[in-house]
C-alpha cells in the first residue's frame, strides 16, 4: 500500500526553489517526512496495542493492525537503519495491567515472526538450512495458531504453582487464581508408572473460547443487559483477566499447550513433538491436530490441509506455526531480539485486505437510479482481483463517512460479493481525504439529477433520453425472462448504441445483417443467432412483453398478475388507478408507476410499434399459463425457491413460469429466508448447503407432478 506526500508538498515546492542541491534536499525531505510517519505510525500502534491487550476491545481489525505493522516494520529497516527499542516492533505483546500483581517468567516469553504466503516458508525452511551448514533434514512440528491468549503455567514438582499472561515477554500479569478455575489445566501431572518430569516446568499455551461457548456467552451477556464481546479471542482474554476469579469460573476457556520455557532437572524428551505427547501423558490438553512434518513439502500439505478444515474446528485460528523439531537445532539457531529463529507463524490469507480510496464514480442504472461506486487500489481478495466496489446508496457512503482518499477495509459477503466495511479513521491524519461529491447532473446524459424524497436514492429522469439507461433497458428488454432474445450481450447492446443504430426496443428488429456486420468482434454466425433469435423472439407471452417494457417497480409477478387480470394491451392502457390496485399484490405505489407509463406519449408509441405488422410481436397466451387455480391455494404460493442442477423433462424457464404463476418467488442463492430447493442432475453445493440447513428438498419427477406438468 503506498501512501502520498500530499501533505508535504507545498515544502517540496519550496524547497525546490530555495535548495539547489536538489538530490540533498530530496534525501532530507524523505528523511523527514519518512521520520515524522514513522512515530505517528509507532503512537497509532502503541494506541491500537492498549485497546487490544489491555482493554480487550481492538480498536481496529487484525487486517488494519497487521498490515500497519509490517509497513511500520518495512519503513523502520528501510529508512532508520537501527531501530528504538521503544518502536511497537520491538514489544512483544503488549504493556502491563497495574490492576494486576506482576509475575517474572522464569524464562522469557517471545512472540513469533510472521509470514502471510505460504510460498514464503520455503524461503524461512531455506534461511535455516544456510544457519544449520551441515544439516540435511529438518523435520518439523506444524501446529494451530490458535486465536487467544498466551499464557505461561508454572510446574513446581508437577504442581501447578502459578500462571501469567505474557505480559511484555519479562514480566506477566498473575492470573493464578483465574487459570485455576479452567478445568482441564491440571492442578498437578497425572503420574503413571513412575513418569518422571523436570522438577520445574514452565508449559506455555493459548486459553481460548470454542465458538459455542462464545455464542452462548453473548448471548448470556446481551440478556443481562452487558456489553457482549467482538470475538472469541477478545471474550477468551476478557475472561481470564478478571479480578474475581469467580467470574473467570462461569466463563468456559479452553486451553492447549503448545511450548515450554524453563526446563529444569528431570527428564525431558529431545524433541518438541514427543514433549507435547509426554505432556499429554501428563494430562496436558495438547491439539491433536498437530502433525510431525519430515520435510517442506509435508509443511505445505499440513497447511492446506488445516485451511481446509478450518471452519469446522469450532474455534478460532489464524493460521499454523511450524517449529523445527529438534531442540538440539532449535538451541543451534538461537533467537532474534523478539521471537525464536526456530519457528514461524504462517498466517492464512485474510478473507479481509486494506485499500485506499481513489475516487467514486456515479453508474446510472435501467431506472435512472445513480449507484455510486467505488474505485479502490487493486487488491486480490480469495483469488480474486478487485478494483471497483458497489456503494449501494448514498445512505452507505454517509454510514461507512467514507471520504476519497481514505484506508478502507474490503471483504466479500459470502465469499463473492466485494464490500468496504470499515473505514481506518486513524489514517486520515496522514492521507489527505476529500468529502465524496453528489453528482447534480447526470454524469451519461447531464441531465438533472434529484434526489427520491426520503430516500437515500439519486435519479435520473431522463429515461431513454439518457444512454446509460437505454443501453441497461435493451438489455432488461432482451433478458432471459423478458422476450429472451439470445445472444445480445451487454458489449453488442453497448456498440448498438454507441453507434446509433439502436435507440429503442423497436429498433433492435430493424437491424440488418450489413449493420451488424460492421460491428466489432461481430462475425457472420453471431448475426445471423441474433436474427433468427430476434425473429424467434416475437411469439411471447403478454406477461413477458410486459416485463420487458421496465415499468418501474413491476416484476415478473406482477406482470404476470396484470396480463392476467387485463387479458389484452389495450384494457391494460386505458386502466385506472382504482382498477390497477384491484390487480393482486399490487398496491398504490406500483398501480402509479404503471398508470404513468401508460400516460407517457413516449412509451405508448414504442409499445404500439413492437404489436405494429411491421415488428409483429403477438402472443397466444397471457402468461406463460393461465390461470384456472387460484395460486392462493397453491403449496407453491409466497414460497422462496432455489434450483441447483439441470432438469431433464422440462426446461427450466417453463418450470420457472410456472412456479412464478402460482406465487412462488424464484432466487439465485440458497439463504435463510429459502422454502424450498428443486434438485436436478449434476447437483452443485447448493445441494450440500440446504441439506445442512435443513432446507427441504424436491425432485423434479415431485414437482412436476405437483404443477401437473408432464
Ligand atoms: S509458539 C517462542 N505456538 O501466537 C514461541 N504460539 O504470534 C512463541 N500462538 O504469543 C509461541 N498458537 O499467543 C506458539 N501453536 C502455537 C501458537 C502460538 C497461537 C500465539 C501465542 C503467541 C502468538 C505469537
Amino acid at each position: 500500500m503506498s501512501f502520498s506526500v500530499d501533505y508535504l508538498s507545498e515544502y517540496y515546492f519550496l524547497g525546490r526553489l530555495f535548495i539547489l542541491n536538489e538530490f540533498l534536499y530530496e534525501w532530507l525531505f524523505y528523511m523527514n517526512f519518512n521520520k515524522e510517519y514513522i512515530d505517528w505510525l509507532r503512537k497509532l500502534l502503541l494506541r491500537w496495542n492498549y485497546f487490544y491487550y489491555i482493554n480487550n476491545n481492538p480498536e481496529v481489525s487484525d487486517v488494519v493492525y497487521d498490515n500497519t505493522m509490517k509497513e511500520l516494520c518495512d519503513l523502520e529497516n528501510k529508512y532508520l537503519g537501527c531501530v528504538s527499542v521503544r518502536s511497537p516492533t520491538q514489544l512483544i505483546g503488549g504493556t502491563l495491567n497495574t490492576t494486576f500483581k506482576k509475575l517474572r517468567h522464569l524464562s522469557p516469553m517471545l512472540s513469533l515472526d510472521n509470514i502471510f504466503e505460504k510460498s514464503e516458508f520455503l524461503s524461512f525452511d531455506k534461511r535455516l538450512r544456510v544457519m544449520l551448514v551441515d544439516e540435511v533434514r529438518i523435520s518439523y512440528c506444524c501446529e494451530l495458531k490458535l486465536d487467544g491468549l498466551a499464557v505461561n503455567l508454572v510446574y513446581k514438582n508437577g504442581v501447578f504453582v502459578s500462571a501469567a499472561t505474557r505480559g511484555d515477554g519479562i514480566y506477566g500479569e498473575d492470573i493464578t487464581s483465574n487459570v485455576r478455575t479452567i478445568s482441564t489445566i491440571p492442578s498437578k501431572f497425572k503420574i503413571t508408572n513412575n513418569i518422571s518430569f523436570p522438577d520445574i516446568l514452565e508449559i506455555r499455551g493459548e486459553v481460548f473460547m470454542l465458538d459455542i461457548d462464545f455464542i452462548a456467552l453473548n448471548e448470556y451477556l446481551i440478556k443481562q443487559g452487558k456489553k457482549s464481546f467482538s470475538n472469541s479471542r477478545n471474550a477468551a482474554s476478557g475472561s481470564l483477566r478478571q479480578l474475581n476469579s469467580a467470574i473467570t469460573a462461569k466463563r468456559q476457556l479452553s486451553f492447549f499447550c503448545y511450548g515450554f520455557g524453563c526446563v529444569q532437572g528431570g527428564n525431558f524428551p529431545k524433541q518438541h513433538w514427543d514433549r507435547l505427547q509426554y505432556c499429554k501423558f501428563l494430562g496436558m490438553p495438547v491439539s491433536d491436530y498437530t502433525r510431525l512434518c519430515q520435510n517442506s513439502g509435508e509443511v505445505l500439505q499440513y497447511y492446506n490441509d488445516v485451511q481446509k478444515m478450518r471452519s469446522v474446528l469450532g474455534f478460532r485460528i489464524d493460521g499454523v506455526v511450524i517449529k523445527v523439531n529438534d531442540i538440539s537445532l532449535q538451541k543451534k539457531l538461537g533467537y532474534s531480539f523478539k521471537a525464536p529463529r526456530w519457528a514461524i507463524a504462517c498466517k492464512f490469507p485474510s478473507k479481509q485486505k486494506i485499500s485506499k480510496l481513489y475516487s467514486v464514480d456515479f453508474q446510472v442504472g435501467r431506472t435512472g437510479i445513480l449507484t455510486p461506486v467505488a474505485r479502490i487500489e487493486q487488491v486480490l481478495l480469495s483469488g480474486v482481483k478487485i478494483s471497483n466496489v458497489s456503494l449501494y446508496n448514498i445512505n452507505e457512503i454517509q454510514r461507512l463517512d467514507l471520504m476519497i482518499g481514505d484506508i478502507v477495509v474490503i471483504c466479500r459477503i459470502g465469499d463473492v460479493i466485494p464490500r468496504i466495511i470499515e473505514v481506518v479513521k486513524s489514517y486520515r491524519k496522514f492521507n489527505v481525504v476529500q468529502p465524496i461529491k453528489f453528482p447534480n447532473y447526470c454524469p451519461v446524459c447531464n441531465t438533472k439529477i434529484y434526489r427520491v424524497v426520503q430516500q437515500a436514492v439519486l435519479r435520473c429522469h431522463a429515461g431513454l433520453f439518457c444512454s446509460a439507461q437505454r443501453k441497461r433497458s435493451i438489455q432488461h428488454f432482451a433478458a432471459r425472462k423478458a422476450m429472451n432474445i439470445v445472444g445480445l450481450g451487454s458489449s453488442l447492446i453497448d456498440q448498438l448504441i454507441e453507434n446509433r443504430l439502436v435507440y429503442t426496443p423497436a429498433d433492435l428488429f430493424y437491424l440488418n445483417e450489413s449493420q451488424l456486420l460492421n460491428l466489432n468482434n461481430v462475425g457472420i454466425k453471431v448475426v445471423s443467432n441474433l436474427l433468427r433469435s430476434l425473429n424467434r423472439a416475437k411469439c411471447t407471452t403478454f406477461s413477458r412483453f410486459l416485463y420487458s417494457l421496465g415499468i418501474y417497480k413491476v416484476g415478473i409477478v406482477h406482470a404476470i398478475n396484470l396480463a392476467i387480470f387485463y387479458g389484452t394491451m389495450d384494457r391494460l392502457v386505458n386502466a385506472d388507478i382504482a382498477s390497477l390496485m384491484r390487480v393482486q399484490n399490487i398496491g398504490r405505489v406500483v398501480a402509479g408507476y404503471v398508470y404513468r407509463f401508460f400516460r407517457e406519449q413516449y412509451n405508448l408509441k414504442i409499445v404500439k410499434e413492437l404489436l405494429s405488422s411491421s415488428i409483429g410481436i403477438y402472443w397466444l397466451e397471457v402468461a406463460p399459463l393461465s390461470l384456472h387455480t387460484n395460486n392462493i391455494h397453491s403449496v407453491f404460493f409466497g414460497k422462496n425457491i432455489v434450483f441447483t442442477g439441470s432438469l431433464s423433462i422440462c426446461s427450466r424457464r417453463d418450470v420457472e413460469d410456472k412456479l412464478l404463476l402460482f406465487g412462488a418467488q424464484i432466487h439465485n442463492n440458497i439463504s435463510s429466508k429459502t422454502d424450498l430447493l428443486i434438485v436436478g442432475q449434476s447437483a452443485g453445493s447448493k445441494l450440500q448447503k440446504a441439506i445442512q440447513m435443513n432446507i427441504k428438498i424436491m425432485e423434479e419427477m415431485e414437482l412436476l407432478n405437483l404443477l401437473k406438468i408432464n
